[in-house]
């Protein structure tokens, strides 16, 4: 168990202003996380289309930040299903554990503060994984896909979506130019780690570009 370990420990990717995403703290990173909660609901959305968790499942987002995943997930699990959220960052696990609070104290959810490198949780514990605008941030990406691989059960999927603008019609939103350059490098490290790709997905907003995603299903 290392819920309590603090972020960077195994070193951080975002620098400077970029943290206020990457690693969110004090008052700007809190100012941050209400504009993820406010802006993020069409990449989570996305995600847990592609997903498809079923009624029942257990299910985990890695660098839940705000926590609008999480409770998004709760609705397509249902009462019997369970959704853990894990964030480096002490704001947004806060932030987040306000958020879903009620489903907290029943015990359909679990807010921790961990490294998505190292998580808190047995192995083969979820069904379903999912990480949104998240993975261009971790330190160590491969050690944290076989950590993931580590606590989903057999047969278990992960989602990993990104950000994304089309080149001829772009967002000011940061990082959105490159999703679909982050989920091109996810897609080659799960390849890499025998994962089995299901299904590369785009979606879009009229003529923007909104989300890229990549579905992949655990190694054997
Ligand atoms: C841009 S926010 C996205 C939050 C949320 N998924 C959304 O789309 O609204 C990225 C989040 O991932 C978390 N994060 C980044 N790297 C992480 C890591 N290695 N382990 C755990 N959380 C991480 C950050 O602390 C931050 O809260």
């Amino acid at each position: 168990m290392r819920a309590s370990m603090t972020a960077g420990e195994s070193g951080e990717r975002c620098k400077g202003l970029a943290c206020i995403w990457g690693n969110p703290s004090g008052f700007l990173g809190g100012a941050a996380l209400t504009a993820m909660a406010l802006k993020n609901a069409g990449q989570n959305k996305a995600a847990l289309d592609l997903l498809a968790p079923r009624a029942g499942d257990s299910v985990i987002e890695l660098g839940c930040g705000p926590g609008m995943g999480v409770r998004t997930a709760l609705k397509r699990v249902g009462r019997e299903g369970f959704v853990a959220g894990v964030d480096q960052s002490a704001t947004a696990a806060h932030y987040a554990a306000h958020v879903v609070h009620g489903a907290c104290l029943e015990g359909r959810a679990a807010i921790m503060r961990a490294e998505v490198a190292d998580l808190p949780f047995r192995d083969s514990m979820f069904d379903r994984a999912f990480a949104v605008n998240s993975f261009q941030f971790w330190a160590d990406p491969a050690r944290a896909l076989r950590e993931i691989a580590r606590v989903l059960a057999p047969g278990g999927r992960l989602v990993v979506t990104q950000r994304a603008a089309s080149l001829d019609n772009p967002t000011n939103f940061a990082g959105a130019a490159r999703g679909m350059e982050r989920i091109s490098q996810a897609t080659a490290l799960l390849k890499a780690q025998g994962w089995r790709i299901v299904d590369e997905r785009c979606v879009a907003d009229g003529s923007r570009l909104l989300a890229v995603s990549v579905l992949a299903e655990r190694p054997v």
